[in-house]
């Protein structure tokens, strides 16, 4: 159960509440949801098998897990763990923080009338430009270090004293609050308006490829594939576990917890558009800034305990995030413990020190510019590519037979031969497409009508950066040799 709720905690996060919503109104509403339920079934579900019986065969994080296949393919999970930790850890922990500045600003509504100049103009004072850094945001800043203070504090206790514990706690209460929005939501009057825009389907949008690609990244994201958690969690799970039973609750679970959360964020935005008497699709922003300019919109413009609805909803938000922001943490500090066998809390804190000072540039003017563009490289490059290695280390190096025999020992649901071709044939495949969309897209207009060069420095060169690193680390010898596949790695010692 620890362990389920701790991958239910990192795979449920802002992905699901923030991102989600947004992208599934930008690609058509109900439409999104059809290539997302494949997306999951063609590369969600295989790869979480993939990623957990991995973990779970060779008892390491995911530099270990994957030298221990094949020493030459180490790097590319020291290239997960550090996208996941220096990538996507340090703009997810600013934009917790911004939501940590928004259960404030719930309290007494502090937004005013117009949402979005508060959003932009006075919370954000946001620069003309990504490069046009400008100065730090001091009420960003100062959230931010709590949100790091907390992830530190969980990461610092270890497995079962921080990370299960918080998640047990976390979890329950992140339903809760969920389902108390969902309910209430529901409940307004004109919700069901909100519900037709968000459930309809506009089919013309599944000729688009950028639905496609949008749902398969928003997959990983979301399921936290790709980072290294998911084989890193599955290492501290007993020998006897149900590895496939475990890949689909968590799956399943999580991409249930997504189209739920969208009945109160529609739900409400539906409420609004009544109220202001205009259709849903005037009142809805298609961007990042759905949750922070037209749900603080709706929320002043609920009829009775809207500053409780404001806190419920961006507490929400804030322990959504910070129960994957600690699997990002614990990704990365157990990649460090297997390999220089330094101790827990030594790791732990120089990384989060190093994350703190590093997610820093998000809280300046310019932080948004740097969280979107990020976002869309890492997820949509970095992801995506680390699947397709995945499948092919697994598939072809290992065999997928070979690691399909290891997660059906434990009886219950067990995969079929369709899984080896899944992963060596069908995920790949797909992935090399969307891959090769992103690209032609990419090069036809530069994303967002960014300048190019911010577009290459703070994308590009991030991700090929987070390699460059992730190559040092794999040629800097192991301290001690590598046990075989079924010897555990340190940190699951601590
Ligand atoms: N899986 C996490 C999320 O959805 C990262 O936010």
């Amino acid at each position: 159960m620890g362990f389920i709720l701790a991958a239910m905690g990192s795979a449920v996060g802002l992905g699901n509440i923030w991102r989600f919503s947004y992208l599934c109104y930008k690609n058509g509403g109900g439409a999104f949801l059809i290539p997302y339920a494949i997306a999951m079934v063609v590369v969600g579900i295989p790869l979480m098998v993939l990623e957990l019986g991995l973990g779970h065969k060779m008892r390491g994080s995911a530099p270990m897990s994957f030298a221990k296949v094949n020493r030459h393919w180490e790097w590319c999970g020291w290239w997960a763990v550090t996208c996941a930790m220096f990538g996507i850890m340090l703009y997810y922990s600013a934009v917790i923080a911004w939501c940590v500045n928004y259960v404030f600003f719930s309290i007494n509504l502090s937004w005013g009338a117009d949402t979005k100049a508060f959003f932009f103009q006075q919370f954000l004072q946001i620069s003309d430009g990504p490069l046009q850094i400008g100065d730090i945001r001091a009420p960003i800043l100062l959230s931010l270090m709590t949100v790091w203070g907390v992830c530190w504090m969980i990461v610092f206790f270890g497995v079962q004293k921080g990370l299960e514990r918080a998640n047990k706690i976390f979890m329950p209460l992140l339903f809760c609050l969920i389902a108390i929005l969902v309910v209430w939501s529901l409940n307004l009057k004109g919700a069901m308006e909100g519900i037709r825009v968000y459930l309809s389907p506009d089919f013309s949008q599944l000729s688009r490829p950028q639905i496609w690609i949008d749902a398969f990244s928003q997959i990983f994201f979301s399921l936290s594939l790709a980072f290294g958690i998911m084989v890193t969690y599955a290492s501290y799970l007993p020998r006897k576990a149900d590895i496939v039973q475990d890949a689909v609750v968590i799956s399943i679970g999580d991409c249930l917890f997504s189209v739920i959360a969208g009945f109160a964020v529609f739900g409400t935005l539906g409420y609004m558009a009544q109220a202001l008497g205009k259709p849903v699709s005037e009142v809805v922003t298609q961007s990042i800034g759905l949750a922070f300019v037209t749900y603080p919109e709706a929320i002043s413009n609920m009829p009775a305990f809207s500053k409780a609805f404001g806190v419920i909803f961006f507490s929400a938000l804030v322990l959504a995030g910070l129960t994957s922001g600690i699997s990002l943490v614990e990704a990365f500090s157990a990649a460090i413990i297997d390999k220089f066998h330094f101790s827990r809390k030594t790791v732990v804190s120089v990384v989060c020190l190093t994350g703190f000072l590093g997610s820093i540039i998000f809280t300046a003017k310019s932080g948004l510019f740097w969280v979107d563009i990020l976002d869309h490289f890492i997820t949509n490059y970095g992801l995506v590519i680390i699947g397709i290695l995945e499948c092919i280390l697994v598939g072809w190096v290992l065999g997928a037979r070979h690691l399909r025999e290891h997660v059906n020992h434990a009886g219950g649901i067990v995969m079929t031969r369709f899984w080896d071709i899944s992963v060596r044939v069908i995920a790949p495949a797909v992935l090399g497409i969307l891959l090769f969309n992103s690209l032609h897209n990419e090069f036809r207009a530069p994303y967002e009508g960014y300048p190019w060069v911010s577009i290459i420095l703070i994308g590009r060169d991030w991700v090929v950066g987070a390699l460059i690193v992730a190559l040092f680390m794999a040629m800097y010898p192991w301290k001690r040799a590598l046990e075989s596949e079924e010897g555990s790695g340190l940190h699951n010692k601590s």
